[in-house]
């Protein structure tokens, strides 16, 4: 079995009843155990793009075009295609729709500055350079701008089917394509606004819920087959299986009440997960969970 796409994901944390996020570091911090925490090389470039993404973030100049190296271009070249005939078989006809508009192919790592452009004009969201895992309440207020923050990143060449934390294959393989999608789109940036919008401990561990088994690892029912939508699964070729055929997963049909009282551990393969109807379905439930709380957007 494959480890997890992530062990910290963006907004989430270790423990996610406390709430611990990470700081807002303003430089390159590994966490011990990382795969490349031995290897200078991999740490320099690291650095490179920490300084460069945070810069762009910062002064709000949108991702920069970056030249990648063969090292990275040869991970994608490892990952993309074993993840691609995954996506063809089992993501949601939305997301393979946004691949192809998107022109995401096996062969050349993307730039995010076009795949900005092109969602500006699709569903007005733009990408945010993310120098790695944000502050959760700073993820959240780029997201209520209708910005999303990715990486530029590359996991390290020793492990291409893992990364312990969110890297550009996470991203750009899991989180971008929906954002082509106008229903999902709004979803998001609802869930960006509600969590700026309310100090409420409850309310936000609730909404990082909803967030956590939709966004992150949700599962869409689409012509009467459970396909994958959540970027935690796309971008994991061990995940996208374990979710759909594991008899140890539990795959219920998303009930919002059932989903903001489900905890969940980001340091291991998803066993509880939930299926919805539609993505207008979920900007409903969460219309309604919102007016529950008394939050106003
Ligand atoms: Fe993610």
């Amino acid at each position: 079995m494959n480890p997890p796409a992530t062990l910290v994901e963006y907004g989430t944390t270790i423990d996610p009843q406390l709430m611990v996020t990470p700081p807002d570091a303003a430089t390159l911090e590994l966490e011990t155990g990382h795969p490349g925490e031995n290897d200078a090389e991999y740490i320099r470039r690291r650095e490179d793009l920490f300084a460069l993404c945070r810069k762009h973030r910062l002064e709000q100049l949108g991702p920069p075009l970056l030249d990648y190296n063969a090292e990275e271009t040869r991970i994608w070249r490892e990952v993309s295609p074993k993840l691609d005939e995954l996506h063809l078989k089992h993501a949601c006809r939305i997301y393979l729709d946004a691949k192809r508009d998107l022109a995401i192919t096996r062969d050349e790592i993307p730039q995010l500055r076009h795949l900005s452009e092109r969602l500006q004009r699709e569903t007005n969201l733009h990408l945010v350079p993310a120098e790695g895992a944000l502050p959760y309440r700073t993820f959240y207020e780029y997201i209520a701008e209708r910005g999303f923050p990715v990486t530029q990143f590359i996991r390290h060449g020793s492990h291409p089917e893992f990364t312990p934390e969110p890297d550009m294959i996470h991203d750009c393989l899991g989180h971008v394509p929906p954002l082509m999608n106008r229903d999902y789109a709004e979803l998001l940036v609802l869930i960006g606004k509600a969590v700026a919008a309310t100090n409420k401990g409850e309310q936000v561990l609730a909404l990082k819920r909803f967030s956590w088994f939709s966004i992150e690892f949700g599962l869409l029912e689409e012509v009467g087959e459970v396909k994958v939508f959540g970027a935690g699964i796309l971008s994991s070729t061990g995940e996208i299986p374990f979710s759909l055929f594991s008899p140890d997963v539990t795959r219920r049909p998303f009930e919002t009440e059932v989903v903001i009282n489900t905890d969940y551990d980001p340091s291991r393969m998803q066993d509880h997960l939930f299926v919805a109807p539609s993505f207008s379905f979920l900007r409903c439930e969460l219309e309604h969970l919102l007016q529950r709380f008394g939050i106003q957007v």
